[in-house]
């Protein structure tokens, strides 16, 4: 059975000190880790570690939200694995629809932070999804086949126990419109065939895929119900721990068997 997991994006939101209050509100009501549901929070790097002491112990993972492929060394502005490991990151998102239109990232790109990460035993959550004039042209599926046959290049079965999937459709991202259920379970069902047919069966069965764009309090429940629906990426509803805590609720009820 795959394990809920719920993972904030706060994206580039909070300041030190919101940061850390946000981060220890939430170990308060997550103070131990949850049986059926995997927690993290992805803050910006400058307050990784001033979030991971606040969740230390709790059951709230720390994530980053984008890293660096290459080794330390002169690369001015960018950030190395070694550093999120460091400093306790369990889990870096790759791959978001806002690194791939705002900063340019290819799936290309994509593909040697992911395979640099799993190399070095970083777990991945890669971000997935069309735009809406994608969905519109019914290319739905062949841009999800793209950007995942992309990010995934050289990445081998063995590695995928390492790696979560997150469908984020563009048009569902921070607009306050969130894919119908009907619509978040094909795309997923569609993926997990994908995952089948790169992979094999047990990778496509274990593989977690989460959903992200504007999931909230009122829709988490339908969404997390749906049966290749395994949790969710939330970006604006993480960013209060009253927001946050009833989707994590939400996944702890909607687990099938
Ligand atoms: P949203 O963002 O929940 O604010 O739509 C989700 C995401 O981009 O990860």
């Amino acid at each position: 059975m795959r394990k809920m997991f719920v993972a904030g994006n706060w994206k580039m939101n909070t300041l030190a000190q919101s940061a850390v209050e946000l981060a220890s509100g939430l170990a308060q009501v997550v103070p131990a880790r949850l049986a059926n549901v995997d927690v993290a929070v992805c803050p910006p790097f400058p307050f990784l570690s001033a979030v991971g002491a606040a969740v230390a112990g709790s059951g709230v993972d720390l994530g980053a939200q984008n890293v660096w492929f290459e080794k330390p060394g002169a690369y001015t502005g960018e950030v190395a694995i070694e550093m999120l490991a460091d400093v306790g990151c369990r889990w870096v998102i790759l791959g978001h629809s806002e690194r791939r239109a705002i900063l340019g990232e290819t799936d290309a790109l994509i593909s040697k932070k992911v395979n640099a990460c799993l190399a070095k035993g970083l777990p991945v959550i890669l971000c997935v999804g069309e735009t809406l004039a994608e969905r519109q042209a019914n290319q739905t599926e062949a841009v999800l086949n793209t950007q995942m046959a992309g990010s995934l290049a050289g990445v081998e079965a063995s590695a995928m126990a390492h790696v979560v999937i997150a469908y984020e459709p563009v048009w569902a991202i921070g607009t306050g419109v969130t894919a119908t259920t009907e619509q978040a379970q094909s795309a997923h069902l569609h993926l997990r065939k994908w995952l089948e047919s790169r992979y094999n069966p047990a990778v496509a069965a274990a593989t977690r895929i989460l959903y992200g764009g504007s999931v909230k309090a009122q829709n988490a429940a339908s969404l997390l119900e749906q049966p290749d629906v395994d949790g969710a990426l939330v970006g604006g509803a993480s960013l209060k721990v009253d927001d946050f805590l009833p989707i994590i609720r939400a996944a702890e009820t909607a687990r099938k068997s």
